[in-house]
């Protein structure tokens, strides 16, 4: 009867199979503009092409310096790949703070603060006198005309760094480095963190063709044919795309799915109107997607007998790593519940516990749903790119909501395998974050450019 009550209040958080499908269709055709050089300005997916041409071949080989920047840790990591015989990689990371005036700051305050952690990094590994090739993992949308000119559309997530905004960015961290001038890098390659998944797993499954991110934002990559890719000139061969499919949505095509609740979100945060569809999906909402509900729903009598406490009237004070706690095996998780809504200051009953895993349930069953709608849009693209009647494909993930909600990826896989179950798909975990992946793309610019030298 409880659950009935909130499946009721929420009921335009649940989406219906045809739903879902009718919004995978609708995905694709935002794809299709993005794709066209024609409707691409217009577009609010746009479809940028990386510059990556090919999956990992086993061939990489050497010694690589990769920044990660824009998840929920800055990593600085050395990356040896070994190419002998038997495939092998080291690593050697550390992760770096980011204090939260730098992302809102000045521009070259942020870059200064990279160049310093990298400068750090060398010095430990003992290493500052070499110039060794790196690879930047930059986790935003990019405008690229090659491998290492990559001009930030626009910051996404919780990063507003002013200046930054239409220029390149390996230019940025190049002048730091040299204002610095203690130590010097051979900058080869900017890359999407979906990028760097998919080159991750590349490296383990060669199927691997699509890279997937839940985590702090949302966002996939995919390789496209270069002859759908109306925005480059050439038709041989492949090359990613990043979809940047966060931003599905911004030019009001979700707004029969978007709730009062997505509004309240959206106004809130600092890019309104954009990226529309990652805060309805991504970690970095979904708690207060879940706290925003709650707070209605004590309004409205329906929890804890109505009171409202000043912790439950802040804004970021239910995280998404809450949600994964409460939806736990249900004792635990509804122990969870309890513990976590006391934090709040609340004297939650057995009832109030039920109904906020039941809440947390429709939050990150909605987020699981949409992201299977994008992705099965990604799927059916690249089946018909290969006129293949069955296509067997891997996706390589990473992010904190895929790999830390105890659900998630279970609910994702099985609503994909239902809308197309003519594919074979496997979807591989990334064990080690994209620092991986970025190895692997300098090492192929690296040897390009010895080649061309
Ligand atoms: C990490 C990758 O493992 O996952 C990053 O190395 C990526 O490149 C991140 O941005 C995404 O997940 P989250 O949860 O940290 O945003
Ligand atoms: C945001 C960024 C995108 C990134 C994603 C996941 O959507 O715009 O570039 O891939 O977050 O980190």
């Amino acid at each position: 009867c409880l659950q009935l009550i909130v499946d009721k209040y929420l009921d335009h958080f649940q989406l219906s199979d045809k739903t879902i499908m009718d919004l995978s269709i609708r995905f694709r055709r935002e794809m299709d503009k993005g794709l066209c050089r024609d409707t691409n300005p217009t577009a609010a997916v746009k479809m940028l092409p990386t510059f990556v041409r090919s999956t990992p071949d086993g061939t990489e080989q050497g010694e690589f310096l990769a920044l990660d920047l824009g998840g929920s840790n800055f990593r600085v990591l050395l990356v040896k790949v070994m190419a002998n015989g038997k495939q092998e990689v080291e690593m050697e990371n550390q992760i770096y703070a980011i204090p939260e005036h730098l992302m809102r700051g000045s521009g070259s305050q942020l870059f200064d603060h990279i160049a310093d952690c990298l400068a750090n990094f060398l010095e430990k590994l003992g290493i500052k006198e070499k110039k060794l090739p790196l690879g930047f993992t930059f986790s935003f949308p990019c405008q690229q005309t090659k491998l290492d000119e990559s001009v930030l559309v626009s910051w996404t997530k919780s990063f507003k760094s002013s200046g930054v905004e239409g220029k390149d960015v390996v230019s940025l961290l190049r002048k730091s480095i040299k204002k610095r001038g203690d130590f010097d890098v051979d900058i080869l390659a900017v890359i999407n963190d979906t990028v760097g998944t998919m080159m991750t797993c590349g490296y383990d499954d060669h199927h691997c063709e699509i890279g997937l991110i839940v985590g702090t934002g949302t966002n996939a990559c995919y390789m496209e044919h270069m002859r759908n890719l109306d925005l480059l000139d050439g038709d041989e061969g492949r090359m990613c795309v990043n979809t940047e499919w966060g931003a599905f949505g911004d030019d009001g095509s979700l707004e029969d799915l978007r709730t009062g609740i997505d509004r309240e979100i959206d106004a809130g945060s600092l890019n309104p109107g954009k990226q529309l569809f990652e805060k309805m999906v991504s970690g970095l909402y979904m708690g207060e997607l879940v706290r925003l509900i709650l707070l209605r729903m004590t309004k409205e009598q329906l929890l804890f007998q109505g009171k409202t406490t000043p912790q439950l009237l802040t804004t970021g004070s239910f995280n998404t790593s809450h949600i994964f706690a409460i939806e736990n095996d249900k004792l635990e998780g509804l122990a969870s519940a309890q513990q976590v809504l006391q934090g709040l200051g609340l004297d939650p009953s057995v009832e109030d516990c039920r109904t906020t895993r039941r809440v947390c349930q429709i939050v990150s069953t909605r987020a699981a749903h949409l992201c299977a709608a994008t992705l099965v849009a990604v799927l059916r693209q690249i089946r018909d790119n290969k006129a293949a009647e069955k296509l067997r494909t891997t996706i390589g993930v990473d992010g904190s909501v895929y790999k830390n909600h105890p659900e998630f990826s279970r609910r994702l896989h099985k609503m994909v395998r239902r809308l197309v179950p003519d594919c074979d798909v496997r979807f591989l975990q990334s064990q080690c974050g994209s620092g991986k992946g970025a190895a692997m793309v300098t090492a192929v610019a690296y040897r390009l450019a010895a080649q061309h030298a």
